[in-house]
């Protein structure tokens, strides 16, 4: 069984995770048991101080165990964890039988984060958010030029509220994979071709964050421009605002986002995560305001959501080795 295991885990690793730290570890308890563990040295500890976006990301691992057990026709009886230390137990999962397949874990195979430019939208890419607006009512789809265009300006204003600092740039940078040569290129983090960045842009944009230059041309300026994305918010087929209940746990909400992810994903779009609208209170709150959502509603993060372009190749998934997200028994 452990070789299974072993392969669930894998399975289980392709969710998505913060900045792509992969912060979950797994012990296998015995031939049928598997604790998910926080590892909480990996963390961003500027950007996430109270560690929710770790519990989102183990969240969406442990939805990708569920779904994986699902594919092989298993279920799990799931306890609870509250651990404390480095390696802190989050969830036990013993595999069970009487599983039912899940309709969303083929989508799990294609799922990837797309930073680039998307294709001209089309009625298609319409009819294609309408259906997922439809599986999931905590997406509020935002579409039309006006409004697109006016998300697109708060996302670049928020974004350069977050880079000000030094520090966050500093945290951004060191999850950042700019050169092939990088050690951890092909491991984790966030590398150039996943950021849709060719080598003289990414050269770039280390030299732009940097503690150098990055005063420098915001002082004059040009900060905002070279870091704008807003291009990529207008010509979006839509942006999608995931909102859930104000109190719900994180880890239940990092589930809840690999799935709505993976809903989209079978409608054939693709998207990339706005977090920092959400991560700036007052502008999460503004945004939640205008678009009708209550004060009952936390917002997660919002999407910008459209079609790859037809010659877009995806890079191979980064992803850490399995053994080393394996950790020993005590
Ligand atoms: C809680 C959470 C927040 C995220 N926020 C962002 C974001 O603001 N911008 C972004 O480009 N990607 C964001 N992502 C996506 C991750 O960077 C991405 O999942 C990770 O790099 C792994 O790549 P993959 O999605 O292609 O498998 C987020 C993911 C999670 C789980």
């Amino acid at each position: 069984m452990n070789a299974e295991l072993i392969a669930l885990i894998e399975a289980a690793n392709r969710a998505p995770s913060v900045h792509n730290i992969q912060p979950t570890r797994f012990r296998i308890d015995d031939e049928r048991t598997i604790t998910l563990l926080e590892d909480t040295s990996r963390r961003l500890f500027v950007g996430d101080l109270e560690g929710k976006d770790n519990q989102r990301s183990i969240g969406a691992v442990f939805e990708g165990l569920v779904l994986a057990l699902a594919a092989c026709g298993f279920g799990g009886e799931i306890e609870k964890l509250g651990g404390a230390g480095d390696l802190r137990e989050t969830m036990r999962v013993r595999v069970a039988t009487g599983g039912m397949s899940d309709a969303l874990e083929p989508f799990t195979h294609t799922r990837a984060s797309y930073r680039g430019a998307f294709a001209q939208r089309t009625d298609a890419d319409h009819a294609a958010l309408v259906k997922v607006a439809a599986a999931c009512a905590d997406l509020h789809i935002i579409e039309g030029a006006d409004a697109l265009q006016h998300i697109s300006r708060v996302f670049d204003d928020a974004s350069m509220q977050v880079l000000r600092a030094p520090e966050y740039r500093a945290e951004l940078l060191s999850w950042m994979r700019l050169s092939r040569k990088h050690a951890n290129y092909e491991r984790d983090g966030l590398n150039a071709a996943h950021m849709a960045l060719s080598p003289v842009e990414a050269f770039g944009a280390g030299i732009v964050l940097g503690p150098q230059a990055f005063p420098g041309l915001d002082a004059i300026g040009l900060a905002k421009p070279l870091i704008s994305e807003s291009g990529k918010v207008r010509n979006a087929a839509g942006v999608a605002l995931f909102h859930r209940p104000a109190d719900e746990p994180e880890f239940e909400t990092g589930r809840r986002f690999y799935r709505v992810w993976l809903e989209i994903e079978r409608a054939g779009l693709a998207l990339c995560p706005m977090s920092v609208l959400a991560d700036v209170p007052r502008v999460a709150q503004n945004l939640l305001r205008e678009n009708g959502l209550g004060a009952d509603r936390k917002l997660v993060t919002a999407f910008r959501i459209g079609r790859r372009p037809p010659n877009w190749r995806q890079p191979p998934r980064t992803r850490l080795p399995v053994a080393e997200l394996i950790v020993k028994s005590a």
